[in-house]
């Protein structure tokens, strides 16, 4: 059902701006749809049995709250194992012979420093069954851990059809093509809105990349299990708040909670048994031993995980390494609730309203191809502040496009109650009780008025504030403030130097100013079908925000810098002669 579903006293513009985003939905279900159709072969009996769902069955992620869309995918995960084949390997004699295990409900092929099969069974008695004929592998000078896993290999030479030189496997992408490749073709689109939703279409995660990131996490916690059975292993942050990119890491929360007797009601008369647990000084010092020792566990057991580094005095310990198996740099987190509270949040926010995800993706993609954003900590500013600076401009239009973090917290029922280490983290998980108003602005209008609105805010005196939609007046001395959701003594961004705040603000003043150029706001037609235009322009190398000529810049009049750049585009555009 969707957000407005039979709630009649929700408003029309509601349900009109969930069936936009719908469309994208749907459109990029049907192209994963349209592979597994085709990759599941027609005479492979596993397959035939059980047909993919249809759309309609996954149009409704759409509509879900994050945590059922987690306990849906990490079900789907614990059904599924990770084989390397090899290169030429048959696909339907690999199929027929998974299938002696059980009905395969839905499969794919991609690369990762070689060739990977994700197969989800129809239950986990097909996956023990599986495992049970696996061997172990024979090696003659070298000596394996004996830890089993599901992460195989497919190592029976008679399914390697040799006789077949081309595999004709399709394989799915795991990562996107470079950016200045992509500026080419959002060029030929025919509005910036286009160009928008063209960009969030193909840097988005994809159903399988999304599915892989579950079952890496499912993996992860078979090895922790080996210590903490009741765990959990969730994926937060860009894996799932909606806003991921192909290619983002893969953060991971260790949930314990199970365990630890925090959601347990101790009975208030007679007998009862209490485990003897070890104590240590502070929560901290629990989380920091247990990552040592998973993380530990990773490094000398895991298959596929290299490179693990335990970094266990930042602010929120953690255990870092690469999984080469799915080509995912992980960060490994326990005990770090308010993340997931806001991914949960994040994620709410983008379901609102298709305009917040395109936006969001947008000025993510924007702000990495001018190096505002990095993969590496520094004191630039985070994807996850950028993402809070839009949800702020949005609840700031003059009709607001989201409500404010507090109004959501009013709509909160019993149920969403929720206080971590003290700090208020509630706010509503029914979305059919968020009423919105009907803004009708344009993503191309939106992209605009967001870099005309951080082009002449206030950082020096003033605070970003979702909780109240307001900006207000600093309580601390840092380059840019914006306040942590939840902890709200925090400020999200105070790794941020006055360098890197000035950047941002020189690349929103210019992005803006190209906006409003009828030069370069309007498709060219014709044979200047590949020009750079609109949304492309604005990720082409920046002519004004450079580290090294920015001061020099800083003394010219802004109308001096604007007439260069007008000049310097219409000598582009000119056609040479002579
Ligand atoms: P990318 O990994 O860059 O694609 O984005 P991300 O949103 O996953 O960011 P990152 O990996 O840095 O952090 C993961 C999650 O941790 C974020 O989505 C937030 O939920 C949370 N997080 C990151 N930084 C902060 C912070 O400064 N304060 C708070 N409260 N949460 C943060
Ligand atoms: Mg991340």
């Amino acid at each position: 059902m969707c957000i407005g579903g039979s709630k009649q006293e929700l408003s029309v513009s509601l349900c009109r701006l969930h069936m936009r985003g719908r469309v994208v939905l749907v459109r990029s279900l049907q192209k994963a749809d349209t592979f597994l159709q085709r990759s599941i072969g027609t005479d492979v009996a596993a397959a035939q049995a059980e047909a993919p769902p249809r759309d309609g069955s996954d149009e409704k992620d759409g509509c879900k709250s994050l945590h059922a869309l987690q306990v849906e995918r990490q079900e789907q995960a614990e059904r599924s194992v990770l084989i390397n084949c090899q290169s030429r390997t048959n696909e339907k004699k690999f199929l027929k012979y998974l299938s002696n295990h059980g009905d395969i409900k839905k499969y794919f092929f991609y690369e990762s420093y070689g060739l990977y099969a994700v197969v989800e069974f129809a239950k986990r008695e097909n996956v023990a069954s599986l495992l049970e004929g696996a061997v172990i592998p024979s090696v003659s000078h070298e000596s394996t851990v004996p830890f089993k896993s599901r992460l195989l290999s497919l190592r029976n030479l008679s399914l390697v059809d040799l006789s077949n030189q081309q595999s004709g496997l399709q394989c799915q992408p795991q990562t996107t093509i470079p950016i200045n490749e992509f500026i080419q073709r959002l060029s030929k689109e025919e509005s910036i809105d286009q160009q928008i939703t063209s960009l969030t279409e193909a840097y988005q995660l994809t159903e399988e990349n999304s599915r892989l990131r579950f079952l890496v996490c499912s993996l992860l916690k078979d090895i922790a299990a080996a210590y903490f059975p009741e765990c959990t292993i969730k994926p937060f942050g860009s894996s799932v708040n909606g806003f991921g990119k192909l290619g983002c890491d893969l953060d991971m929360f260790l949930d314990l909670d199970g365990i630890s007797g925090r959601n347990v009601k101790m009975p208030k008369s007679g007998l009862s048994l209490e485990y003897q647990m070890k104590r240590a000084n502070s929560e901290r010092a629990v989380t920091q031993s247990i990552l040592s020792v998973i993380g530990e566990c990773v490094d000398q057991f895991g298959p596929g995980c290299v490179g693990v580094q335990k970094i266990l005095n930042a602010r929120c310990p953690l255990v870092r390494f690469a999984h080469q198996p799915s080509g995912f740099q992980c960060d490994l987190t326990a005990n770090n609730r308010v993340a997931m509270k806001s991914t949960e949040l994040l994620y709410l926010y983008g379901q609102l309203d298709p305009r917040v995800r395109s936006l969001v993706f947008t000025v993510r993609c924007w702000a990495r191809a001018h190096g505002v954003t990095s993969s590496i900590p520094g004191a630039w500013i985070s994807n996850f502040s950028l993402t809070v600076m839009v949800l702020f401009f949005l609840q700031k239009r003059s009709i607001p496009i989201i409500p404010t973090l507090d109004h959501l917290r009013d709509l909160a029922g019993p149920a969403d109650k929720s206080v971590i280490e003290g700090n208020d983290c509630t706010f509503v998980s029914d979305f059919s009780k968020i009423q919105l108003k009907s803004n009708t602005e344009t993503l191309e209008q939106l992209l605009c008025e967001f870099f005309e609105f951080y082009a002449t805010f206030p950082f020096s005196r003033m605070s970003l504030n979702i909780r109240k939609g307001k900006e207000q007046n600093k309580p601390e001395v840092a380059p840019l403030h914006i306040q942590n959701p939840f902890e709200t003594s925090l400020n999200v961004s105070k790794n941020v130097n006055a360098t890197q705040l000035d950047r941002f603000v020189a690349l929103c003043q210019e992005s803006s100013w190209l906006l409003q150029q009828r030069e370069t706001n309007t498709p060219r037609g014709g044979a200047n079908m590949t020009t750079a235009w609109g949304l492309a322009t604005l990720l082409l190398p920046s002519q004004v925000a450079g580290i090294k000529s920015r001061k020099k810049r800083r003394r010219e009049p802004a109308s001096e810098r604007i007439k260069g750049l007008l000049e310097s585009l219409k000598n582009k555009n000119q056609p040479k002669t002579g």
